[in-house]
């Protein structure tokens, strides 16, 4: 028997009050996810909403971190993450035991990590930052020795933004900002000579200096909405492009590269969703000694954004 979407749509949302349950999904989620969703966000709105949450069940549409995050700051919801194996390679780029190696060779340096990061990881640092305030994390800092993981590329921005600091960066990068090319922006800006270009700080620094804005996804959204803003580069993951073409239908969105797309971020599906609903799997926890050690670098970010 098929069942349409608008079948499982409606078993969802019976589903989810039953359960009271919300589903909070990433700007790069597949649009149906999107449009499913009661909030959709960047990492930093959707940690806030987490910790902020009254639901007794978060259903997590993005990526393991993002779901561990919000485990850290509601542990006693039920967090799900519909697809178990939805990861970020950036995240895995770094480990507990290699971070403890290198504060040994850097007694001096704070430790701030992007929250693209596991648990464990955010357990052995000092402050989170995600992309919406990662030059504001650096700056209220009183150290003047950064050790900035695992983002060596947002590292490299901050560095540009706050640079009377010394910074260390781990060799950690997102393999999709890492695949956006200059040349396919400078293309693009031949082309639509007019439009504005957005940039999300993962990129390589020479696309980065192309962007008539760097942000992230959410201040990419913020940034589409503004009344002289009528085209619009695009220069990060395409699924954000949906949310924007919803929120502004006559204006011009135009993505960098077509092959701009996190796989594991669109491993989620209606389907997963469901099933998730129905049998309260897969379960994202996090080992209470950890989760005690990363909540500490968690809310010193969100005490000052
Ligand atoms: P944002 O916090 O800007 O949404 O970025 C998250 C992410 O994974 C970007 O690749
Ligand atoms: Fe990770 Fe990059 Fe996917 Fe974001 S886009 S979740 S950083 S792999």
């Amino acid at each position: 028997m098929v069942v349409s979407n608008a079948g499982l749509i409606n078993k969802i949302l019976k589903l989810k009050k039953e359960r009271n349950a919300v589903i909070l999904a990433h700007n790069y989620q597949p649009a149906e996810i999107q449009d499913l969703a009661d909030f959709v966000g960047d990492s930093l709105e959707l940690s806030q909403k987490a910790a902020s949450t009254c639901a007794d069940v978060i259903v997590f549409c993005g990526v393991h971190f993002m779901a561990e995050t919000a485990y850290i700051l509601s542990p006693d919801k039920k967090v799900l993450l519909p697809e178990a194996s939805a990861g970020c390679p950036m995240a895995d780029m770094v480990t507990a035991e290699k971070l403890i190696a290198k504060k040994k060779e850097l007694p001096d340096a704070a430790v701030v990590t992007y929250i693209n990061s596991t648990a464990a990881v955010k357990a052995e640092s000092d402050i989170c930052c995600t992309s919406a305030n990662a030059p504001k994390v650096v700056a209220s800092l009183p150290d003047e020795e950064i050790l900035f993981v695992p983002d060596m590329y947002l590292g490299q921005y901050v560095a540009s933004q706050v640079p009377e600091k010394k910074y260390t960066f781990w060799p950690g990068y997102c393999p999709v900002h890492e695949g956006i090319k200059a040349e396919s922006v400078l293309k693009l800006k031949k082309e639509y000579p007019a439009a504005k270009v957005v940039v999300h700080p993962e990129c390589r620094p020479e696309v980065i200096e192309l962007a008539d804005e760097v942000l992230s996804t959410s201040g990419m959204c913020r940034y589409a909405a503004l009344p002289d803003v009528t085209q619009m580069i695009v220069v990060t993951e395409t699924g954000i492009i949906h949310r924007m073409q919803k929120e502004n239908p006559q204006k011009q969105f135009i993505p960098v590269s077509k092959n701009a797309i996190c796989h594991t971020m669109k491993s989620i599906t209606i389907e997963k969703v469901l099933h998730s609903l129905e049998t309260l799997t897969p379960e994202v926890t996090v080992p209470e000694d950890i989760r005690l050690k990363a909540i500490g670098a968690v809310n010193r970010m969100l005490d000052i954004v």
